[in-house]
């Protein structure tokens, strides 16, 4: 099938390629004239595992393009996919110009029958203006289908999620786009589920919701293990056995951050205050999100007292593992808070150095992750890197001015630590 992508972030360049990659014939499209230049030059403007092969395999095999034109994108195209960003506003709510645009360029580019499919993560009801806007802007009256296509996709782990989803949603108003759009997915061999179109857009933002609830809920939940004694992850390990419940998002720490949850969250409680619901459990699991930083920096000065001009070792700048993308990360906004304590950081990340500089401009950025702990009085783990847990520890405790670890990911045992001679703080344990 012919298919355009129309923004190349996370989301259009995953999907885009994953497309190709069951034979769809794909033209993504993107504003940004370097970003295409770069793509187009066999370069990868993000870091996702597996992405750069599957992007190179499927352009040298001709089935996927990058382009700065809308109109060529639409013009050779049945299905164009929507899938550019819908950054947050001061007041929560989403900032949805970029769609309102495209939904323009759409319309004056159309000659013939098409179906446009939003997959950015926009509020309930953004599907029947994105359907306004292109009849008022479409000169030649030609006719269209608007559909929801929300995207589940994790960074780090968005090829895999992509190929094998647990679910693909459709949401339309008629039945004209049914078809063609299960023909789109029929490769992937994924349960699909079809919806009206506000109801798929709500699917999205109440499953973030909840999953930043899950997270909050354990993370609540530590505060009452460590108040008791408890363990957190064997009080998770039984909680999760329950099939109702699940074991996965059930990890505590530093919070969830990245650019979806802490953005889903405000605009699901902002599009419920305009349509009359104040929605004050949601506003509950923000507000856990932030205490749960808040007390990591208090057990950290509770124990080094003063901050200032201590050294501090921290391993992870990214806003999980597996991912260069520090947007909202909880480890920049660790870093930043403990510098204006007055601490000097020596800071590390396996993928996301680069993008953390500009954040972090008084920082010393450190290659090897064995020697970030050198001359520092504590180390702090703030991503849950799965490298970490192979770090030196041998070597980390005697770099260590005095052996203290605060572990924000629970990565390390406490006992195996105490064992080593480490003075180790974790989360609810
Ligand atoms: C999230 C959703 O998981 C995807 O399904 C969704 O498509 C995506 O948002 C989106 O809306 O685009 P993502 O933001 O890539 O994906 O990352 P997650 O793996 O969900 O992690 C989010 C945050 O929660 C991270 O900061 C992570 O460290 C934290 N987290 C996650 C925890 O603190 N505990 C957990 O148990 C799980």
């Amino acid at each position: 099938m012919k298919l355009t992508i129309i923004g190349t972030g996370y989301v259009g360049l995953v999907t885009g390629t994953c497309f190709a990659e069951v034979g769809h014939h794909v033209i993504c499209v993107d504003k940004d004239a370097a970003k295409v230049k770069l793509l187009k030059a066999g370069g990868m403007p993000i870091y996702e595992p597996g992405l750069e092969e599957l992007v190179k395999k499927n352009v040298r095999a001709g089935r996927l393009r990058f382009t700065t034109s809308t109109k060529d994108g639409v013009e050779k195209s049945d299905i164009i996919f929507i899938a550019v960003p819908t950054p947050p506003q001061d007041d929560g709510s989403v900032d949805l110009s970029f769609i309102e645009t495209v939904a323009r360029e759409i319309a004056g580019s159309m000659t013939r029958y098409k179906i446009i499919v939003d997959k950015s993560t926009v509020p309930v009801k953004t599907g029947d203006k994105v359907a306004e806007t292109i009849k008022r802007y479409c000169k030649s009256k030609v006719e269209f289908d608007v559909v929801s296509n929300p995207e589940f996709l994790r960074e780090g782990f968005a090829v895999g999620d992509f190929i094998k989803p647990d679910r693909v949603v459709i949401g339309m108003h008629s039945k004209r786009p049914e078809q063609a759009m299960r023909d789109v997915y029929a490769p992937f061999e994924a349960p699909i589920i079809c919806t009206d179109i506000n109801s798929a857009e709500l699917i999205k933002h109440a499953a973030n919701s909840f999953l930043a609830l899950k997270i909050s809920y354990i993370n609540a939940v530590s505060v009452i293990c460590e108040a008791s004694g408890a363990n957190v992850i064997e009080v998770a390990n039984g909680m999760g056995m329950d099939a109702r419940i699940g074991r996965r998002f059930l990890d505590a720490g530093l919070g969830f951050g990245g650019s979806c949850f802490p953005k889903d969250l405000s605009a699901f409680i902002k599009i419920s205050e305009q349509l009359g619901y104040e929605f004050s459990l949601l506003k509950e699991v923000q507000k856990i999100n932030t205490g749960q930083m808040e007390r990591f920096i208090k057990k950290i000065s509770d124990t080094l007292w003063v901050l200032k001009d201590k050294k501090l070792g921290v391993l992870g700048l990214a806003f999980k593992q597996n991912t260069d993308d520090v947007r909202l990360s909880p480890a920049i906004e660790l870093c930043q808070q403990l510098q204006k304590m007055g601490a000097q950081l020596r800071v590390h990340d396996p993928r996301a150095m680069e993008k953390a500089r500009p954040f972090l401009p008084h920082a010393t950025f450190v290659k090897d992750m064995d020697a970030v702990a050198e001359g520092c009085d504590a180390l702090v783990v703030a991503t849950e890197w799965p490298e970490f847990k192979k770090l030196d520890l041998e070597r980390a405790r005697k770099g260590l001015t005095h052996p203290i670890m605060f572990d924000g990911r629970n990565l390390f045992d406490p006992e195996e630590m105490e064992r080593l001679g480490f003075i180790y703080k974790s989360i609810g344990r």
